[in-house]
């Protein structure tokens, strides 16, 4: 059989396509990666301190394996094997983040660093050479400690610091990078770090953190967007836009749909609403229910900040596609009457009285929180495409961690399933999808897994002084996807 068939998942028709196996034209492959988990070279010359340097040095407990990213992959000093890899591969982009302090060591626009300058624009110009466009995230994660001191993301002076250090960006890169991400993942920066306490900053404070770093990161954000769009867009003619992480959740059983739906508004709505809804502002449903959870907790008003009017003309239409990554999903239910329930995204939902579950089925991957759920994949993707239009899809990020080993048939099978999900939202929905990115090009320091959780499509040896980096059977296969531009059968099938 060359082709397959497909049933689509019960929250769709029941209906069997025979599925195009075969990628729009101009459709681009990439992979990513991130700053803090692959640069190392923390100290080096004038970089500032980041809030991922301090929790490693100050917590190391923190981490699973007891490492840090001082050194990491070393592509500090590693960047040229980087692109040479990103050129095996045939990407048509590599995707890579800045170092808001190795560019701005004192966090703020007076002084802006030299050596950062000299790094971003070697990687940059060493893409292009070999005609791989350089996708650029402006922020994923290692936020100044100077600014943390000042209270991070839950000052409001934030979106000016924010907005100064963006615009510092785009007039030193804009001229060569037409693809921006604006900021990586803010359920990560506001809900896992506030809800878990674990992570950089490590502060735990669950009930108003992470609802109004919500507001300043949607702010920031906003602020971004309209610096490119007035003062670069006319000259460069790129993109900018979030990548917003997307968990499914999926009901238990029916009676527990309005509750998932609910939750959906929660981890996508909370960050999509605002700037791809017409109308703009929270999602309704998600600002009754946390205006009660306000009042339950004794604040007597909502735990979400309101936006004025102004705000919610200043973030609304600010993209330029949806920047989606996506990697697992969970089952909901509500929690049963004082049942312990753990912190939301990953555990539980405690402000909604939900308990998640995984399916027996599901396979799981190295990180405690992976769960494969290909199937989910495409109702994601539909369920914003009936919320907000018909938007351009970018998958900024999609990729499994396992253990160590070149022989990775978890990750190629991984691949595989997702991807053909995607074709068919593609050729059986209509959506709009204009790329993928693998996340990620490398195995790096995997937060507070440490360097033992492997996501890379490269393996590395850690140990190693040259941090030598070896294809694994999903760098092959990935690579024949993008040569083919379609998906082949893996070398585990007849
Ligand atoms: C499959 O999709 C590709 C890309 O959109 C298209 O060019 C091709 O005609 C499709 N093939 C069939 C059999 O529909
Ligand atoms: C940089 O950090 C390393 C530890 O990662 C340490 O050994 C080295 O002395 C530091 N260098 C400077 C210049 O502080
Ligand atoms: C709480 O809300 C009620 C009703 O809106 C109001 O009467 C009361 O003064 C409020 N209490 C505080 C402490 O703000
Ligand atoms: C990693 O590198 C070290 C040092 O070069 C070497 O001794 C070791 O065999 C390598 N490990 C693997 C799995 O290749």
């Amino acid at each position: 059989m060359n082709y397959s068939w497909i049933v689509v998942s019960s929250l769709l028709c029941s209906v069997a396509y025979g599925s195009n196996l075969t990628f729009p034209p101009g459709f681009k492959f990439g992979a990513a990666s991130a700053s803090y988990q692959v640069e190392g070279a923390w100290n080096v010359s004038d970089k500032g301190e980041s809030i991922w340097d301090r929790l490693v040095h100050t917590k190391p407990e923190a981490i699973m394996d007891l490492t840090n990213g001082d050194v990491t992959c070393d592509s500090y000093h590693l960047w040229e094997r980087d692109i040479e890899m990103a050129t095996e591969l045939g990407l048509h982009f590599y995707r890579f983040s800045l170092s808001w302090p190795r560019l701005m060591p004192t966090g703020f626009s007076n002084k802006i660093s030299e050596d950062g300058q000299k790094y971003y624009n070697n990687l940059i110009d060493g893409l292009l050479d070999k005609g791989i466009e350089p996708l650029v995230t402006i922020f994923h994660w290692d936020l100044p400690q100077s600014l943390q001191d000042l209270g991070g993301w839950m000052n409001p002076l934030i979106v000016d610091w924010f907005e100064d250090y963006a615009r510092v960006v785009f007039s030193l890169f804009a001229d060569r990078v037409k693809t921006w991400v604006s900021i990586n993942e803010p359920v990560s920066i506001c809900d896992y770090v506030y809800n878990t306490g674990g992570m950089a900053p490590p502060i735990f404070e669950p009930h108003v953190a992470p609802y109004v770093c919500t507001k300043h990161v949607l702010l920031a954000h906003a602020k971004a967007w309209r610096i490119y769009d007035e003062e670069f867009r006319p000259m460069y003619n790129g993109e900018i836009s979030l990548a917003i992480p997307l968990i499914w959740h999926e009901a238990l059983s029916a009676e527990h749909e309005e509750l998932a739906e609910l939750l959906r508004e929660n981890i996508a709505g909370r960050y999509s609403h605002p700037v791809y809804s017409k109308e703009g502002g929270w999602p309704p449903s998600l600002e009754k229910h946390l205006e009660e959870v306000g009042k339950r907790k004794g604040f007597n008003k909502s735990v979400l900040p309101p936006f004025t009017k102004e705000e919610i003309d200043l973030i609304r239409g600010t993209y330029d596609y949806y920047g989606m990554n996506f990697y697992t999903s969970r089952l909901v239910r509500k929690a049963r009457p004082g049942e312990s329930i753990g912190a939301w995204p990953m555990n539980g939902a405690p402000d909604f009285d939900a308990a998640f579950e995984k399916d027996p089925s599901w396979v799981a991957g190295y990180s405690s929180w992976f769960y494969v759920t290909p199937e989910y994949f495409r109702p994601q993707i539909m369920w914003l495409k009936e919320k907000y239009g018909d938007l351009k899809f970018l998958i900024t990020e999609n990729g499994i961690s396992t253990g160590p080993g070149l022989d990775d048939r978890m990750r190629v099978e991984y691949y595989r399933d997702h991807l053909k999900e995607l074709l068919l939202a593609i050729h059986e929905d209509g959506v709009n999808v204009v790329g993928f990115t693998a996340w990620t090009l490398m195995d790096n320091f995997e937060w507070n897994d440490g360097l033992g959780s492997k996501f890379g499509l490269y393996e590395v040896n850690f140990t190693s002084p040259q941090r030598t980096r070896t294809p694994r059977a999903s760098a092959h296969y990935y690579k024949s996807i993008i040569d083919t531009h379609s998906i082949p059968k893996t070398i585990y099938e007849n």
